[in-house]
């Protein structure tokens, strides 16, 4: 792993700390096209999507962004080669074991979203140890969004409802946005304000869909190993030009 000088340690001065995200959720596409540019093995650009992600992580602590979710593997992603799903899947754990100590020192609070039981049961443990164990940290929210599908999301959550009704212990009318967003993966987690997405694809890509009405989506054609502070803060520029309106006039 190569160590890259920190830049931009500080908020920088053009930014206005009173309106700042208080949740961005990234994309964090071109790990491929990264790697091949450069003549390496795909998996090569996911590992530095690491190095990429752990130093967003840790430039929101600095600038004082209490949340950040990342899109680490879709509910679509099964569908790549093998070799690659298995080497993302040792990934994640190995990353996992190896960040846990650092992440309580930075007081990060990771939890994952997604259908975690379809996941390689070694990797399932690890989540849960990490999860476990960070549940009391308060720094910064962490979230993962793994084997994830905003559909599939959706979907579990009207059924979950469903039961509910079914066995009487609601009513239909009584169901309403509040009670959906209950019913969430995302459950106490505030909808994010900025929604980063690197390598240029103009989509959501089944990415939070119900979190994501009134998000402020932000594409740069940077590939996300070369997304950096710098990059952010440009992104956090374009956000804070904006006039965030809500459907108001
Ligand atoms: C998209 O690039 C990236 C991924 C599918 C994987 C991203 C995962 C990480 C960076 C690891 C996160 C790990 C933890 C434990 C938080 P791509 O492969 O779609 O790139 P391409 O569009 O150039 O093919």
């Amino acid at each position: 792993m190569t160590v890259k000088p920190i830049v931009l340690q500080e908020l920088p001065s053009d930014l206005d700390k009173s309106r700042l995200p208080q949740h961005v959720a990234v994309i964090m596409d071109g790990n491929g096209r990264w790697a091949a540019r450069r003549g390496f093995p795909r998996i090569v650009g996911h590992q530095r999507g690491v190095d990429a992600l752990k130093d967003l992580l840790r430039c929101c602590r600095d600038w004082g962004i209490p949340a950040l979710t990342a899109y680490a593997f879709s509910t679509e992603n099964w569908g790549r080669p093998l070799e690659e799903v298995e080497f993302l899947m040792t990934l994640f754990e190995r990353v996992l074991r190896r960040e846990l100590k650092e992440m309580m020192r930075e007081d990060v609070k990771i939890r994952f979203v997604g259908n975690l039981a379809a996941l390689p049961h070694s990797l399932q443990q690890e989540i849960a140890r990490s999860m476990q164990e960070t549940a009391a940290n308060s720094g910064i929210q962490f979230t993962v969004a793994t084997n994830y599908g905003g559909r599939q999301e959706i979907v579990q959550a009207c059924r979950e409802i469903a039961k509910k009704v079914q066995q009487g212990l609601i009513s239909p009318e009584e169901v309403d946005e509040a009670m959906l967003e209950n019913h969430l993966y995302t459950v106490g987690i505030p909808s994010p304000d900025l929604l980063v997405r690197t390598s240029g694809e103009m989509r959501i890509s089944n990415f939070l869909l119900w979190q994501m009405a009134y998000a402020e989506i932000y594409v740069t054609s940077t590939l996300w190993p070369d997304f950096d502070r710098s990059q952010f803060h440009e992104a956090l520029k374009d956000y804070q030009g904006r006039e965030r309106r809500f459907g108001k006039l």
